[in-house]
């Protein structure tokens, strides 16, 4: 069960511009959500542009959709071309757009679709750093990179989507030691599990859901799958001032589970409420 309670609000991101990739849905439609909250300006980059307007229909003028294929560099150094013709300046990269499908060990991925996973996780973040990087530095701004436990830890049949995640991360660290005299931060947030269209897919493809379910709050030692409201205020704290004088961090938020996914317990694990 999910005890969340609603974050509270504040402006710790307020005159702040930023761009989110992937903001369509899922993480980084409640990224986008918590900056608006939070006093930021945001565009929306997305390749779903129906999903992507309507989302900041629903926001307000503090939002505008562009439409944006991550993997492409002239997508996406335009799209920050017009975000900055638009509001003047960019403060926040927040490179979340990620695929994690197919989800396999590296015997069953084929070239292409290995090609695929490092163009979009892994090319995306090199792009999206490179074009913001002048304008991050005039702002001194910061980037947050949405990478993964899959990238620290390791997961079982995520070979290449692991890969592009540990990678997101080493990229992380190296930025943040070329950046920091520039005033520029750089870190990286890693989930586990997370309830959105990816991991609905990826349990679309298994044979047990329910025992998926299980498997899900088996492997977060608080004992539940997240919402992606919980990962939003962090992302939140880590592009704001009170993160201050953090960079270069891979931060888990992930329920404790990198402290050992508890797979071995009974399925009939205690709710955590109970
Ligand atoms: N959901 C999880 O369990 C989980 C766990 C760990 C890490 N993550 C990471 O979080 C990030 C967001 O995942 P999510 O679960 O919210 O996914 P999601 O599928 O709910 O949303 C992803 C969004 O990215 C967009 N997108 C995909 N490819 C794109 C491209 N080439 N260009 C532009 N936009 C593109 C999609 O249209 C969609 O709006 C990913 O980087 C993912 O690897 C997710």
């Amino acid at each position: 069960m999910n005890p969340a309670r609603p974050a509270p609000r504040n402006d710790r991101l307020a005159g702040r511009v930023a761009l989110v990739t992937g903001g369509a849905a899922g993480i980084g439609a409640a990224i986008v959500r918590q900056f608006v909250a939070e006093g930021a300006r945001v565009l929306v980059g997305d390749r779903d542009q129906p999903r992507g307007e309507a989302l900041c229909a629903s926001l307000g003028p503090a939002t505008v959709f562009r439409a944006l294929d991550v993997a492409d560099a002239d997508s996406f150094r335009a799209a920050i071309q017009d975000l900055v013709a638009r509001w003047g300046r960019l403060d926040i990269l927040v490179n979340n757009a990620g695929i994690a499908l197919p989800a396999e060990t590296v015997q069953h991925t084929t070239l292409p679709q290995f090609e695929q996973l490092i163009d979009v996780n892994l090319r995306s973040v090199f792009l999206g750093c490179k074009f913001a990087h002048p304008h991050l530095r005039a702002a001194r701004g910061c980037v947050l990179n949405i990478s993964s436990m899959a990238g620290v830890t390791g997961q079982e049949r995520h070979a290449v989507y692991g890969a592009t995640k540990g990678a997101i991360n080493a990229l992380t660290k190296c930025a943040a030691v070329d950046w920091g005299r520039e005033g520029i931060r750089i870190n990286a947030l890693c989930p586990a599990g997370v309830r959105t269209d990816t991991l609905r897919a990826w349990i679309a493809t298994q044979p047990d859901a329910a025992g998926i379910e299980t498997y899900l709050r088996q492997i977060h030692a608080l004992g539940y799958c997240p919402e992606p409201d919980e990962i939003a205020t962090v992302a939140a704290f880590l592009c704001s001032d009170e993160a201050r004088f953090i960079t270069g961090c891979i931060l888990p938020v992930s329920g404790g589970s990198e402290c050992g996914y508890n797979v071995h317990a009974p399925f009939s694990l205690a709710d955590p409420q109970s």
